[in-house]
C-alpha cells in the first residue's frame, strides 16, 4: 500500500492543422519539454485525495463526482468515465492519494488539461493494472472535456499527450485515428514555442464551441458529414452564408496544408513549410477569427527575423502561444530579439517554452 506509481504526460505543440480535428481532419502535433507528473498511492476505500500547487488538498469519493467548474473537474471526470469504461470489462479500481505537478502553463494552448487527464489516468491504470490502451485513454480524455467539463474539443490534444514524442510529429487522421510518426528535420531547423502570456480563459465555453457549431452547420448545408469530405475547388462552387463560408474555407484549406506540410518535412523543404505556417496563421486570423492582436504582433515580429522560416498561432486561439521554425541553432537568438519589443508594446510577459 505504500508503493507509489508515477506517470508523466508531456504538453504538445501543434505544428499545423488547427480546428480540423472536430471536422474529422488531419493534425500534426509534437511533444514539448513541459509536462504533468502524477504520483499516486492506492487506498483501501473510495476516497480520492488530490494535492497540487493549485490547491493544497481536495477530496472526493469515487462514484460521487459532481462538476465544480474548476481544475478538479478534469480529474473527477477522469475517475467517473474511467470507471464506466473499466466496469464494462469487469475491472475496477479503488480510491487513492495523488500528487500532481505540472510545468505546462495553463491557458497557453499547449494542452495542460489533456496532459493532466492523460497522466492521471495512466497513473490509475498502472496502479490498478487496468486493461486500457493509450488510444482508449485519449478517447476517454476527450469525453471528459465534452461530457463533464463542457468543452466540445476534438481528439488531437489527448492523442498527442498520449502518443507524441520529441523528435517526431504525429500525423494523425482524426476520423480514423490512424497515425504516422514523422521525423522532424532537427539537423536543419529549431522549433520555437513562445507563450504570449495571454491565457485563453473564455475559450472553452465561448468562441471554441461557437466555431464548432458553425462547422457543423456548414457541413449540414453542404450536405456532407464532415468538412474533411470536401476539397477547396469543390467548396468554391458552393453557396453558404458568408461567415460559414469563411469558417469552412479555413478548415478545408488547413487540411490541405497539413498534407503539404508533411510532404515539406519529408523533403526537408523548410521554406515551403514556413510558408504553410504563414498561410495557416492568416487563415486562422482572417477566416476563422481565433487570433488576437497581441498574437498577430508576436507572429509578425518573429517573421521579421531573417532566420525565421515561418510562424503561426498554435492551439485553439483567443490567446495562448505561437509556434515558429527557425534556422538550426537560431531559435533563442530570434526569441531574444523579439521578446523585449513584444513586451514593450503589449505590456505582457511572454515566455520561451521550447
Ligand atoms: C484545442 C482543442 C483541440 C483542437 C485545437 C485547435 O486545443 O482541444 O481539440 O481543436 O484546440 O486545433
Amino acid at each position: 500500500m505504500n508503493e507509489t506509481f508515477v506517470q508523466r504526460a508531456y504538453g504538445r505543440v501543434n505544428l499545423i492543422g488547427e480546428h480540423t480535428d472536430y471536422n474529422g481532419g488531419w493534425v500534426l502535433p509534437t511533444a514539448i519539454a513541459q509536462f504533468t507528473e502524477v504520483t499516486l498511492k492506492q487506498r483501501n476505500d473510495k476516497k480520492v485525495i488530490l494535492h497540487s500547487s493549485r490547491q493544497r488538498e481536495y477530496t472526493y469519493e469515487l462514484g460521487q463526482e459532481v462538476p465544480s467548474h474548476d481544475w478538479t473537474d478534469y480529474l473527477k471526470g477522469a475517475t467517473k468515465l474511467l470507471h464506466k469504461f473499466t466496469q464494462e470489462k469487469a475491472e475496477r479500481f479503488n480510491g487513492f492519494e495523488a500528487t500532481i505537478e505540472s510545468t505546462i502553463p495553463e491557458g497557453s494552448g499547449l494542452s495542460s488539461s489533456a496532459a493532466l487527464e492523460v497522466s492521471f489516468m495512466k497513473a490509475i491504470r498502472l496502479a490498478y493494472h487496468l486493461n486500457v490502451s493509450d488510444v482508449e485513454l485519449a478517447l476517454i480524455g476527450q469525453r471528459i472535456e465534452n461530457e463533464f467539463v463542457g468543452a466540445h474539443v476534438g481528439i488531437m490534444d489527448q492523442m498527442a499527450c498520449s502518443l507524441a514524442t520529441f523528435h517526431t510529429a504525429v500525423f494523425l487522421d482524426t476520423k480514423n485515428l490512424t497515425y504516422e510518426q514523422i521525423e522532424l528535420p532537427y539537423d536543419q531547423m529549431d522549433l520555437l514555442v513562445i507563450n504570449s502570456g495571454i491565457s485563453h480563459q473564455l475559450f472553452a465555453k465561448g468562441g471554441y464551441n461557437e466555431r464548432r457549431a458553425q462547422c457543423e452547420e456548414a457541413s449540414k448545408l453542404l450536405g456532407i458529414k464532415l468538412l474533411r469530405d470536401i476539397s477547396l475547388p469543390e467548396l468554391a462552387t458552393k453557396k453558404l452564408p458568408d461567415i460559414l463560408m469563411k469558417r469552412a474555407r479555413h478548415v478545408v484549406s488547413e487540411n490541405e496544408r497539413v498534407h503539404l506540410a508533411v510532404k515539406a518535412i519529408k523533403n526537408k523543404d523548410l521554406n515551403s513549410l514556413g510558408q504553410l505556417f504563414i498561410d495557416s496563421h492568416h487563415s486562422m486570423r482572417d477566416d476563422y477569427e481565433v487570433s488576437i492582436p497581441e498574437i498577430d504582433f508576436l507572429v509578425e515580429l518573429t517573421l521579421a527575423q531573417s532566420d525565421t522560416f515561418g510562424a503561426r498561432l498554435t492551439g485553439g486561439g483567443f490567446g495562448g502561444s505561437i509556434v515558429a521554425i527557425t534556422k538550426k541553432g537560431k531559435a533563442l537568438e530570434v526569441a531574444n530579439s523579439i521578446l523585449p519589443l513584444y513586451e514593450k508594446q503589449t505590456k505582457k510577459k511572454a515566455t520561451i517554452l521550447s
